[in-house]
């Protein structure tokens, strides 16, 4: 029998497309830019499998151009740039890469955090441009973080792993979830509270919860007007959930004390974005699960979850398994031209 077609938007670190050369007709976006919403289509309209991006946008264009389409193996734990519902009314099987990028997530957090509360970039660009001329008591002084309270908005794999690592550091811990979590408030000696009431008592806000209809701009002026004005906004999630221009607003105004952003709207940010002009801004390029060691394994669990669902069994990180009737039915349907 012929092997499945798989494409795939970007060269991988690791063993991936190895493994995924072994077992399917592979084909591989080369360049470093993601393949054109056209190109990707066309790709798309002859596949089994496709292995993207956050950067690819799977819609119902591509979709209904796709009819042979079995899996859509995201590498990346969000999935917002998926119309899942779409994928689901077609049989498609939607994968992910949760779990294995939460601990590398947290630790990114954390450099973020830091950086913020005790102005790291500023210090180095203040080195760079000469100007450390002495040792000064009232030079680039920062904010503390141990003893500090820190608000953690979503509590999934990342959040739980950012209040282990607040705990080492000293800090009060309060979280907001779509449901308390009795376990990880004992473990971790955490208070659950309203958003409102997270966003008032804390000195630094860290958010960690999908991007969906219900968090776009989760954050926007009047959730920036309740926070304290020493207080840093970290981002490791996605840009959206925050109102951008409301945020560059707070910060201009010291309504907040900074921001720390892994992740901006749009991403890249434009260079003429306002909030580049600020000093208490520290942004970085969507490199939260940027280590060596996590983008291999994120990789190669996306390749797993591709060639599983191929051979008809569902991945357990799976976006929706709901629809696993049908799609045991349309696989076989897909796969049978190439017998
Ligand atoms: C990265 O942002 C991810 O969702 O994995």
């Amino acid at each position: 029998m012929a092997k499945p077609t798989v494409f795939v938007t970007r060269r991988l670190p690791g063993g991936a497309l190895d493994l995924l050369a072994q077992h399917t007709e592979l084909r591989v976006w080369e360049e470093e830019l993601p393949p054109p919403p056209q190109e990707l289509r066309s790709q798309a309209a002859g596949c089994h499998g496709l292995l993207t991006l956050l950067t690819d946008r799977v819609d119902t264009t591509l979709l209904d151009g796709a009819p042979n389409l079995i899996v859509v193996s995201n590498m990346a734990t969000g999935f917002d740039n998926i119309d899942l519902p779409a994928a689901s009314e077609r049989s498609v099987l939607v994968t992910r890469t949760p779990g294995v990028l939460s601990e590398t997530v947290a630790d990114f957090t954390f450099a973020l955090l830091l950086a913020a509360a005790r102005r790291i970039p500023e210090a180095d660009r203040y080195v760079r441009a000469g100007r450390w001329r002495t040792w000064g008591p009232s030079i680039l002084l920062g904010r503390d973080v141990f003893g500090a309270t820190l608000g953690i908005v979503g509590m999934g794999g990342v959040g739980a792993a950012v209040a282990k690592r607040a705990r080492g550091f000293g800090m009060r811990i309060v979280y907001h979830s779509n449901s308390r979590k009795p376990r990880l408030e004992r473990r971790y000696g955490m208070t659950f509270l309203p958003l409102e009431e997270l966003l008032r008592q804390s000195d630094f806000v860290t958010l960690h919860v999908p991007l969906t209809a219900e968090t776009r701009r989760l954050i926007s002026r009047r959730e920036l007007g309740l926070m304290k004005e020493s207080a840093v906004l970290v981002n490791t999630s996605r840009g959206s959930l925050v109102d951008q221009t409301a945020l560059y607003e707070a910060l201009k105004l010291g309504r907040i004390g900074g921001a720390a952003l892994d992740v901006t709207d749009p991403e890249p940010i434009q260079p003429e974005d306002p909030l580049l002009t600020l000093e208490n801004v520290v942004i970085v390029p969507h490199v939260a699960s940027a280590s060596v060691a996590t983008r291999e394994h994120m990789a190669k669990l996306a390749a797993e979850n591709l060639l599983t669902a191929l051979r008809g069994r569902i991945p357990k990180d799976t976006a929706n398994r709901e629809v696993a009737a049908a799609w045991r039915a349309a696989r076989r349907q897909r796969l049978a031209s190439l017998s």
